[in-house]
């Protein structure tokens, strides 16, 4: 009788040398290697725009712990997407009373409106992200936005839709 084989091939890996190298560079500084599950989260989104399984898997296996506590801590945080990657430009529109006051609603709609997607989606072309946000701590500039690190001020409709028309053009591939 003939014997079957079933190959299996283990999932690529996802943290780099260098990803672990940085998280590996914190340690020091924290108590315990648990303390390092949140900065390795972020080591891992800033580089791959997501937190996939399989990089939450190879993070416990990275800092000794089990798969579920490294999950329960990224799904404690509604910052890491997990199935798909954010848009190139993450951007937060404030919708905090300074904000909604001064028509930051209206903004966060036409920001939507304009790159074709829904509050939390990511435009077709994976260049940006929008979803709502509480205080950005800038109630003096409502209503306002924070894209990667650049903070938005006094935005209008106006200036909204110049900025998806900027972000999509810094990102246009050849
Ligand atoms: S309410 Fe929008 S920044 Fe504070």
């Amino acid at each position: 009788m003939a014997e079957h084989t079933s190959i299996m091939t283990a999932p690529k890996r996802i943290l780099t040398d260098a990803m672990i190298a940085e998280i590996e560079a914190l340690a020091p500084r924290y108590p315990d290697r648990r303390a390092l599950t949140l900065p390795a989260l972020h080591i891992v989104n800033d580089a791959l725009r997501h937190v996939p399984l399989q990089a939450v898997v190879e993070i416990a296996a990275v800092l000794g712990l089990a798969p579920a506590e490294v999950q329960d801590t990224l799904s404690f945080y509604a910052f890491f997407p997990q199935d798909k990657p954010a848009g190139e430009v993450r951007a937060w529109v404030c919708r905090s009373i300074s904000c909604a006051l001064r028509g930051g609603e209206e903004v966060l709609e036409h920001l939507c409106h304009v790159a074709g997607i829904e509050p939390g989606g990511t435009t077709t072309d994976g260049t940006l992200t929008i979803e709502p946000a509480e205080c950005l701590g800038a109630c003096d500039f409502a209503p306002c936005m924070l894209a990667g690190k650049e903070l938005h001020k006094n935005l209008t409709p106006e200036s909204a839709a110049a900025f998806v028309r900027a972000t999509q053009k810094r990102f246009v591939r050849p």
